[in-house]
């Protein structure tokens, strides 16, 4: 297969946002309790309670936002469970494993400070107050002399959080709720007015998020409308959607490490930008003037089969390159597109970690997220990718190279990220750069393997790494071979 890239290096189009790259922790299954904290009597080397290797594997593919506790748990957690000295058991209602309320806010925080990441709380909208959400704010963010603020002090926070990111309940049309759009909106309108207020507390003021579909139109329509009048308190609406590479029902298929499953999952890709531009139609329709609402995607991910596991399922390279494509795909959607969360951090759904005892193993979706890290805060650059058509067999056609393109903020490096969803053919391609004066050097590192479904694994280690391959990058243009199931990621020196 043949291919050609051009790249419109003097086209700008706008900054992408870093919190495109984020990630999303729960209290579900082995996430938090056993992946991401171990608690600090334990074996396994940890920082005061917080898996070592979990925070430094973060810190290194700069992940930019980690949102939590939820998820269906959101909405049935209260969190002065989880602070201060005396933390009792109590129930996971959609997970229903133990929750010792070891991991609470101060742990969460902790946790993003050593990772280098922003926090994204998600307030309880199901089970519930307002008083409660706004009590949580004000023990995150405030430096008055007040209730919550001192409680903080007293747990031994002087100073407060800063906390920017909060969301307005989650999935609150079914584990949030079972509410009707409408029904949510009220909710919301409500939670946002009182937020808003108490969100003074943060330099430049915090960003509230509202919770909407993404898979159901007529939700999302019924939510939209009602919330109008009141989206001055808001600044982002979040949708979510999962990849089953075929049905919820028949999602346990997708194990199939066919190339059939392999296409159907890369189809995905298309499925969800459909919904990224239903959604962002609304968001840019329902904007007040003067206040351009942002787009969310705060979970998404493969979801291949239920499990008494807590969710447990192997990442192997197809989950990599599918999660390259959609951000490929989410690059090109930015800046209305402002952040999304693969669902999630550790041992649950497309995970970027996988953990067992002391062991810590980085999956082929760590890697890609770590290798285009290139783009976060990156200026999106005009580009297209022609080549082969590919299709699924639901009917969808794509493109066989996915692409993005960006310039760093400093404007020294060109970011080109190129997935070659073929699942058999390599593709020898043209790679054309407009409006490039000089290059200095070029460097390029590759993730593969021989099949889409070698994963990483605790018995035979980390099969799918990134490795760093010979490109001869020039002007005006140069060639370059992309294997069959491919992620490369080029970087030329300006
Ligand atoms: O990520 C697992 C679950 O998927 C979340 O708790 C929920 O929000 C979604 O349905």
């Amino acid at each position: 297969m043949t291919g050609m890239i051009t790249v419109w290096a003097d086209h700008d189009l706008g900054v992408i946002n870093p919190n495109i790259y984020g990630s999303f922790a729960e209290h579900l299954g082995r996430c938090v309790y056993g992946g991401l904290w171990v608690g600090p009597e334990s074996q396994v080397p940890n920082d005061e309670g917080l898996r070592t290797a979990a925070v430094e594997a973060l810190r290194a593919m700069r992940l930019p936002i980690l949102r939590w506790p939820g998820g269906c748990f959101a909405d049935d957690y209260h969190w002065e469970w989880g602070v201060g000295a005396e933390r009792r058991s109590r129930r996971n209602l959609w997970w229903t494993q133990p929750e010792t309320n070891e991991f609470g806010t101060n742990e969460f925080l902790r946790l993003c400070a050593a990772v280098g990441c922003e926090p994204y709380l998600c307030v309880n909208v199901g089970s519930g107050t307002v008083e409660e959400a706004v009590n949580w704010m004000e023990y995150c963010n405030s430096a008055q002399d007040s209730r919550y603020a001192n409680l903080r002090r007293t747990h031994g926070h002087r100073e407060p959080y800063g906390v920017r990111y909060w969301g307005v309940g989650n999935e609150n049309w079914g584990c949030g709720g079972s509410m009707t759009g409408q029904q949510y909106a009220y909710e919301c309108r409500k939670y946002a007015t009182f937020m808003r207020k108490l969100g003074v507390d943060v330099e430049g003021g915090v960003k509230l998020v509202a919770a909407g579909h993404g898979n159901d139109d007529a939700w999302d329509a019924e939510m939209f409308r009602y919330l109008h009048g009141s989206f001055h308190n808001l600044d982002a609406v979040s949708i979510h959607r999962y990849s089953f590479a075929g049905s919820w029902e028949h999602k346990a298929e997708t194990l199939d490490p066919t190339a059939e499953h392999f296409y159907r999952l890369m189809g995905d890709v298309v499925g969800m930008e459909e919904r990224v531009r239903r959604a962002r139609a609304l968001v840019e329709y329902y904007s007040p003037p003067g206040h351009p609402l942002e787009l969310f995607m705060d979970e998404w991910g493969t979801w291949y089969r239920d499990t008494e596991e807590g969710l447990f399922q192997q990442a192997p390279l197809k989950d990599g390159l599918f999660a390259a494509a959609a951000l490929n795909m989410f690059n090109r959607h930015s800046p209305v597109l402002a952040m999304t969360s693969t669902a999630q951090t550790a041992n649950v759904l497309q995970a970027l970690l996988l953990t067992r005892g002391s062991e810590t193993v980085l999956t082929p979706t760590y890697h890609a997220y770590e290798m285009m890290k290139g783009h976060q805060g990156a200026t999106l650059l005009a580009s297209r990718a022609s080549s082969s058509n590919l299709a699924d067999s639901d009917g969808r056609e794509y493109e066989a190279l996915s692409l993005s393109a960006s310039r760093s903020e400093d404007g020294q490096t060109l970011t080109l990220s190129v997935v070659n969803l073929s699942c058999e053919q390599d593709c020898a391609t043209e790679i054309m750069l407009r409006g490039v004066d000089a290059i200095q050097g070029a460097t390029a590192r590759i993730l593969t393997a021989e099949s889409t479904a070698t994963a990483n694994d605790f018995e035979d280690g980390e099969r799918v790494k990134p490795q760093a391959v010979p490109v001869a990058a020039g002007l005006p243009s140069f060639a370059h071979t992309f294997p069959a199931h491919s992620l490369t990621v080029i970087e030329i020196a300006l």
